[in-house]
């Protein structure tokens, strides 16, 4: 099972979403021991939202089936993973923009999904999808769901969707994050079964 984990963490080591996270990658690996997983950190990359020149570059090179241009290259990466995990803290009822941005890298018409009937239809291949989220104050609840759509909009197939969230972080001491977490990560072991 090819594994992407997605990590929109911005305090890298510090973030408590993604000490979260890796204990879930951590299970992962136990469980399956064959498992490939690539991390991709997107505070890494040279991330820029489109501007105008951008699109139609994109447009053009589109209308040519013209995927090679390094443009593309996020969108050819994630075409080919089944499993897809992001993990992101929840900021300003959403997201960090890096993730949108990313996002905006993916979608590419003919190359990660396409026109047809009168609809649109994924092209990728992932079949599994696990969102973890931590937040200060908010319970997340549905406020991520967006997520849950793209990851719908650029799968051929039906995804089987999974989250872990924890909630009000900010509010609380640093005893009672260990024992929210800990909990969290033993439950884990359930998503980690069915996967
Ligand atoms: C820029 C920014 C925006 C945030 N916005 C929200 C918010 O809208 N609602 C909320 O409940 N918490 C918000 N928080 C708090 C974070 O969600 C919370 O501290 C989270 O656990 C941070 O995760 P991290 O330790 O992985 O960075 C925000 C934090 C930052 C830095």
């Amino acid at each position: 099972m090819k594994t992407l984990f997605i990590n929109s963490c911005i305090r890298e080591e510090d973030s408590r979403t993604y000490k979260f996270a890796s204990k879930f990658i951590e299970k992962l690996k136990e469980k399956h021991q064959r498992i490939i997983i690539d991390e991709i950190k997107l505070m890494d990359l040279d991330l820029k939202p489109y501007l105008y020149s951008d699109i139609k570059k994109r447009d053009e090179l589109i209308s040519k089936n013209d995927f090679n241009d390094p443009m593309f290259k996020y969108a050819n990466q994630f075409k080919d993973y089944d499993f897809v995990i992001i993990a992101t803290p929840f900021w300003d009822l959403s997201f960090p923009s890096i993730l949108k941005v990313y996002i905006e890298k993916l979608c590419v018409n003919n190359l990660t999904f396409k026109y047809e009937n009168n609809r649109e239809h994924g092209l990728c291949k992932l079949s599994k999808f696990m969102l973890i989220a931590t937040s200060g104050g908010e319970r997340i609840d549905n406020k991520l769901n967006y997520l849950f759509d793209i990851i719908d909009f650029l799968s051929s197939k039906k995804v089987k969707k999974y989250y872990s969230y924890l909630n009000g972080l900010d509010m609380m001491d640093e005893n009672n994050i260990k024992g929210v977490m800990k909990k969290a990560i033993n439950d884990f072991d359930k998503i980690i079964c069915e996967i």
